[in-house]
């Protein structure tokens, strides 16, 4: 019996939240690096799915890091980054392309399959995502990476309110017509600042942003805007998480409340970030 009057505590301790966050637009970037697990990703899915079902407006963004090199591994052709942007010639784009597509359709599929409606969406469908080129870095031609220029959000807009759930691969299209390989952070960021989301949540393969990213136990729960900037200077918050705790300032900057970059393997994490009182991971805040 004390057991499962403990459950309701349970449920009980989510009412709040609940209801906060009842027809609320919440945009979750998930990153390739927490999907390699089958048993995981499909934690990650039904924590979305149970999202929908108590009234929220989730948008998924995802990577695809990983499966990106692997595949380019396999087909022998180069794998290379430049400041942690990845060369991409129009061969290597359209590998990127193709990956990103499968894991898109594989996880609408899996989202149809534990109840709720979903649909895949590329950023290139009705303008999503509108790029223009990305610069030389180091004078090095990056290829066809693209730098958002603009978000056309009705579409998701009329999708959350339909209760459909959006899955968005990280391609964005160019004024010439052509495809180009966009940053999943940056796209999920630029997302939910057009989409005027209250919370945005980046799930990625370590508990949050760490002093000394080899020691996991020295997470930091809040950094503000200025420390990510600090950081990133002084080398302390490097590659992958650039573009990532980046894409939380950007996202603050316009009307989103909340970021927050949290473990994406550790079993339901996004119900524990959203439905509960202690918060996991790092917070970026504005001060
Ligand atoms: N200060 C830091 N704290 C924590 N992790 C850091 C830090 N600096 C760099 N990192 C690295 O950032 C990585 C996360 O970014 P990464 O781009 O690899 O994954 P992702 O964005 O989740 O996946 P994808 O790029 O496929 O979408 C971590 O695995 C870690 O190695
Ligand atoms: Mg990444």
């Amino acid at each position: 019996m004390q057991e499962i009057i403990k459950k309701a505590d349970v449920l009980l301790e989510a009412l709040p939240y609940i209801r906060n966050f009842y027809e609320k637009t919440i945009v979750i970037k998930y990153g390739g690096a927490a999907m390699l697990d089958p048993e995981i990703r499909r934690g990650v899915l039904q924590d979305i799915v149970f999202m929908n079902y108590v009234g929220m407006r989730p948008i998924l963004v995802h990577g695809g890091g990983p499966f990106i090199s692997e595949r380019l591994r396999e087909l022998n052709q180069k794998v290379d980054f430049v400041q942690g942007f990845r060369v991409t010639p129009a061969e290597t784009m359209k590998t990127v392309e193709e990956v990103l597509e499968r894991v898109n359709r594989d996880l609408v599929r899996e989202i149809i399959s534990l109840g709720s409606s979903s649909i895949s969406l590329s950023g290139k469908d009705d303008h999503l995502i509108v790029t223009k080129k990305h610069a030389d870095i180091d004078g090095v031609n990056i290829g066809f990476v693209g730098q958002i220029t603009k978000i056309n959000a009705d579409v998701l807009q009329k999708m959350v309110t339909s209760d459909i759930i959006p899955v968005v691969s990280p391609v964005g299209l160019g004024r010439d017509g052509s495809a180009y390989n966009v940053n999943a952070d940056n796209a999920a960021a630029e997302i939910a600042r057009a989409v005027r989301a209250l919370k945005f949540v980046l799930l990625t393969d370590v508990d949050g942003i760490c002093e000394n990213h080899a020691d996991p136990s020295s997470r930091v729960s809040h950094l503000s805007v200025q420390g990510v900037e600090e950081w990133i200077k002084r080398g302390d918050i490097s590659g992958g998480m650039i573009p990532k705790s980046r894409a939380c300032l950007l996202a603050l900057d316009r009307g989103v409340k909340k970021a927050h970059i949290i473990n994406g393997k550790i079993p339901h994490a996004l119900l524990l970030e959203i439905f509960t009182d202690k918060g996991i991971g790092t917070e970026i805040v504005r001060k």
